[in-house]
């Protein structure tokens, strides 16, 4: 076995070996501490108008825009592949963005077409709507703009609005990712007095102002629109106390479960929200992260099959219950079966 090499005198161990645990495919199994399921992903998915209609997203090869007869046909796939839920986020018609971001709470609006399509034809799957005005908005910010301010309380009445809409539509929880204060609280009221308490709320609970969402502004078609930055609503990098400021606040205003965005440069968030909170924790990776693995992975600098794994494991060794990825799909099948 040996080579002939000399031996180094290995009695300093005093036996332990932390290689013995590590020595088979048995043995790894046996100890693996996490586990990495179809139900631990959720699947976002875009949607546009249109019959049949599909379209690609430059800066996310692999991920299409889809229309919501053929949104109806990939939640069928996802319940069949094992996923939980889908988040939806709507391509709003250009003509239909304004100042005042309107469209977010028309009855019609193509988050609630999507909504009530999917909850008629696969009502096992959970739907999760992302409320933000950027979706709707011609200046892509998350909240109303005047005079170069993003107004706090005047986008929650907005927001309060569209999630009601939503829950109409057959929203099984209400994802407000926009970061005003006291968002959770208002909708959390108004759902209660219109009988959807039934409804949860997933909060965007701690969410950075982030250079990783840029592909998932094209694929919504607001980043053309976006003048300047999202900083005086969505966090500084640079703080992990704050963070758990925003989680506990929202937990408080009545949030059942709370996410961390981006997922993967913020894991040490996840960990500590893990610690200190016992609310399920979902972390999102985000599209920047995905068109990282996927740019990396086609230049062959690294294995995207086993990035991909990889990078999602990380989420559950974490603490995270879940992660939000355009993976979902494909993992879940793999993972499945
Ligand atoms: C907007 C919203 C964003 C994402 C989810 N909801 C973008 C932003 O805040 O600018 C990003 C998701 C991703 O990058 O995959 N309310």
């Amino acid at each position: 076995m040996s080579q002939g090499w000399p031996k180094h005198d290995m009695s300093f161990l005093g036996g332990r070996r932390l290689r013995r645990l590590r020595q088979a495919e048995w043995s790894r199994a046996m100890v693996r501490e996490t586990q990495l399921l179809p139900r631990d992903l959720i699947w976002p998915l875009f949607v546009i108008e249109g019959q049949n209609e599909k379209t690609s997203i430059k800066t996310m090869p692999g991920v299409e825009r889809l229309s919501v007869d053929l949104l109806v046909e990939a939640a069928r796939q996802a319940r069949d592949a094992g996923i939980p839920a889908l988040a939806l986020f709507p391509n709003t018609p250009d003509h239909l963005r304004g100042e005042n971001a309107e469209e977010a709470y028309n009855p019609d609006n193509l988050m609630c077409q999507a909504l009530s399509a999917i909850k008629a034809a696969v009502p096992e799957i959970g739907l999760i709507a992302d409320v933000a005005l950027d979706e709707y908005s011609s200046d892509g910010q998350d909240g109303l703009v005047r005079d170069g301010q993003i107004l706090n309380d005047e986008t929650v009445a907005v927001m309060v609005k569209s999630a009601l809409v939503q829950a109409r539509a057959g929203a099984d929880v209400i994802a407000p990712s926009d970061m005003m204060d006291g968002r959770v609280a208002a909708i959390r009221a108004a759902l209660d007095a219109e009988g959807f308490d039934h409804v949860q709320i997933m909060s965007y609970a701690a969410k950075y102002a982030s250079c990783f969402y840029g592909p998932f502004r094209e694929a919504v078609g607001s980043g053309s629109r976006l003048k300047g930055d999202k900083l005086t609503y969505q966090m500084d990098y640079a703080n992990s106390d704050e963070a758990l400021r925003e989680i506990e606040q929202d937990i408080e205003e009545g949030a059942d479960s709370i996410m961390i965005k981006p997922g993967l440069p913020y894991l040490d968030v996840v960990r500590r929200a893990r610690d200190a909170f016992n609310v399920p924790i979902y972390a999102y990776q985000v599209s920047g992260e995905y068109a990282m693995i996927e740019m990396a992975g086609a230049a062959g600098a690294i294995n995207r099959d086993a990035a991909v794994l990889e990078s999602l494991w990380a989420f559950k060794r974490a603490g995270a219950n879940g992660v939000l990825t355009y993976y979902a799909l494909e993992m879940a099948r793999k993972l499945g079966g």
